[in-house]
């Protein structure tokens, strides 16, 4: 495995690799989720490439950008474990963004909403340096999770309307054996907080077993997670939702495929997650 720090380094390397090549991004702080998505990019492509990159345009001066867990040893070990060909992990945020960069991805209309309304700027960031690492990697394929749903949602948006000639694979969002999502930003709960933190699984399996008995009211299926939220005093709901999977707009009904999502603090840290209904549909 070759790492590099650079982007004129990574576009030499690049050109060295055969065939497809298959692109995994990533913050670093690598679990069982991006390594997964390594391995389902080597089922279909030639190549793999990764980036790690903790985003700096993607966080609010509020939020936890300089916390965010790293691990860049441990995450090379675990890539190279899984046979990656090429790392792009740069050293300084001035690599993609230079004291004088001014151009930035907008992605209109489904930013506005869920984690979008509640952070404004995020999907800006994400659009920009995805968009940025799309350019320099040149991928024929790129891996996401789909517990970042609505990411995934934009990011497809954004190959759509910019014609990247890249094909979107996603993969199942990954968890550990109480339910709890996968995520770098678990690392931050205490254990008590981590006790409580499977409340999001429960919601959606209440939702998936309220919806398989016949339940279409969307508002029913959002107050029923609110309730099982409420139980639970560790945590405080930021939204819970059923919406469409175009406009991302609440629903009345659920006729068709919906995303039942919710973001949820436990003590400092915003957890999210996601399920599709009909259980088991893919989002795209
Ligand atoms: O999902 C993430 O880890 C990030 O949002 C991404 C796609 C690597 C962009 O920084």
């Amino acid at each position: 495995m070759e790492t590099v720090t650079t982007i004129r380094a990574f576009q030499i390397a690049r050109r060295t690799l055969k065939g497809s090549v298959g692109f995994v991004p990533t913050m670093g702080y690598l679990h069982e989720g991006h390594l997964s998505l390594a391995r389902l990019a080597h089922t279909s492509c030639d190549a793999v490439v990764a980036s790690i990159f903790v985003n700096p345009t993607q966080f609010a001066p509020t939020e936890d950008l300089a916390a965010y867990p790293r691990n860049l040893e441990r995450d090379l070990a675990l890539l190279e474990s899984e046979g990656v060909e090429l790392v792009l992990a740069p050293t300084s945020n001035e690599e993609f963004y230079p004291a004088d960069y001014n151009t930035w991805v907008d992605v209109l209309g489904i930013t506005q909403r869920l984690e979008g309304a509640s952070r404004p700027t995020h999907f800006r960031g994400v659009a920009t340096i995805v968009a940025k690492l799309f350019n320099v990697v040149q991928p024929q394929r790129a891996f996401f999770g789909q517990k970042d749903a609505q990411q995934a949602l934009v990011i497809r948006r954004l190959v759509r309307d910019l014609n990247f000639p890249i094909e979107l694979v996603l993969g199942p969002t990954i968890r550990e054996s109480d339910g709890l999502a996968m995520s770098s930003r678990n690392a931050y709960l205490t254990p008590q907080q981590r006790a409580a933190a499977p409340v999001l699984r429960r919601c959606l399996d209440h939702v998936e077993a309220l919806y398989d008995q016949g339940e279409r009211h969307a508002e029913t299926l959002r107050s029923e997670m609110t309730k099982i939220l409420q139980a639970e005093p560790l945590a405080l709901p930021d939204y819970v939702s059923v919406a469409d999977l175009e406009a991302m707009e609440e629903l009345e009904m659920v006729t068709d495929k919906a995303l039942v999502s919710l973001a949820v603090r436990v003590g400092k840290t915003r957890l999210i997650d996601n399920t599709i209904l009909p259980r088991g549909q893919g989002l795209f």
